[in-house]
């Protein structure tokens, strides 16, 4: 494993494979009565989140108290940042405080790939920007993995807002990876530039792709990212692009849907779908925990035996 994990871009196969297999430990380490490792004690994890979010840095402070290391939550709000502290100088700050490890999320892209640049510990990629959230992408992996058995050969559809969604890049990069195949179907306001030259197929139609779908993942609509009008109403976005009982029941019968979170209920996908037995939000969220041990573990070099 390298230093830091920044993108699924630049992760390769092999590290890929050893982050999943040991998130694999993880979970058995979470499913037993002493959910507590001692392998991080001693090593100090900072949470460095310059945007809002529930689940991802909730995710990385139970993930690296279970290794048993310190961590510490630092928000913008409430620090120096509000009054216009740079991020060198927090980095510095943090770096001074001795953190072996900073998990960042940011507005801007590629904010944690400075970051790194700046600080001797190892640096996490928490969601930067319209970028990139390669845990994210890897714990989506590690759940079709272990509900359907394997990536490889999977025919995934990525659903919605994929100009400004980091799941999105993060999950193509990562699922061409592993040998998946993978169709992106938005609005065509809704779809970067760039995606010709992505391993991907693109559709208009999402009624034409989800029979032959093993995996649908639904995104949320950015608006926090958007300056103007992408699409004309969120009612006629629903009835194009949202995942609602009538579409998901056009599914394979094995087929899974998948949100990263936050859901906007019945713009996206309606709530019986995200209730559906189908449905592995909620598992996600589990399985997070479990893939951010894995990678705090690979990227701090944890000591000892995990299970
Ligand atoms: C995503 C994010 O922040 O990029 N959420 C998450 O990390 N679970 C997706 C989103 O905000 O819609």
């Amino acid at each position: 494993m390298k230093r830091h994990l920044l993108s699924t871009e630049d992760l390769g196969r092999d590290d890929a494979l050893l982050v999943l297999d040991t998130a694999e430990r993880m979970a058995r380490v979470a499913e037993a009565s002493v959910r507590k490792l001692p392998t991080l004690r001693g090593r100090t994890v900072v949470n460095l989140f310059f945007e809002d979010s529930t689940r991802t840095r909730t995710s990385f402070e139970v993930a690296a108290k279970r290794l048993s290391a310190d961590v510490i939550n630092f928000s913008a709000r409430g620090s120096s940042v509000s009054k216009g502290e740079s991020l060198k100088d927090t980095a510095q700050t943090l770096e001074a405080m001795g953190a072996d490890a900073v998990v960042c999320r940011h507005s801007a892209s590629g904010a944690p790939h400075r970051l790194a640049t700046w600080v001797r510990g190892s640096v996490v990629n928490a969601g930067d920007g319209t970028h990139e959230h390669p845990t994210q992408a890897l714990l989506d992996a590690f759940t079709m993995r272990r509900r359907l058995g394997r990536v490889d050969g999977l025919a995934v559809t990525i659903v919605g807002d994929v100009l400004h969604s980091r799941v999105a890049r993060s999950n193509v990069w990562l699922l061409a990876t592993l040998g998946a195949s993978v169709t992106v179907v938005a609005p065509p306001t809704l779809l970067p530039i760039g995606v010709s030259s992505w391993p991907v197929e693109v559709s208009y139609d999402l009624d034409a792709v989800l029979p032959k779908t093993d995996v649908v993942m639904m995104l949320r609509v950015q608006r926090e990212r958007m300056s103007a009008a992408f699409f004309p109403t969120e009612r006629e976005y629903s009835r194009r692009y949202g995942l609602d009982v009538d579409r998901a029941a056009t599914l394979p019968e094995h087929a899974l849907v998948m949100h990263p979170g936050p859901m906007v209920r019945g713009m996206e996908i309606a709530s019986r779908v995200a209730d559906s037995d189908r449905s592995t939000v909620v598992e996600q969220v589990a399985n997070g925990v479990s893939v951010r041990m894995a990678v705090l573990y690979l990227l701090l070099g944890g000591s000892g035996e995990v299970s």
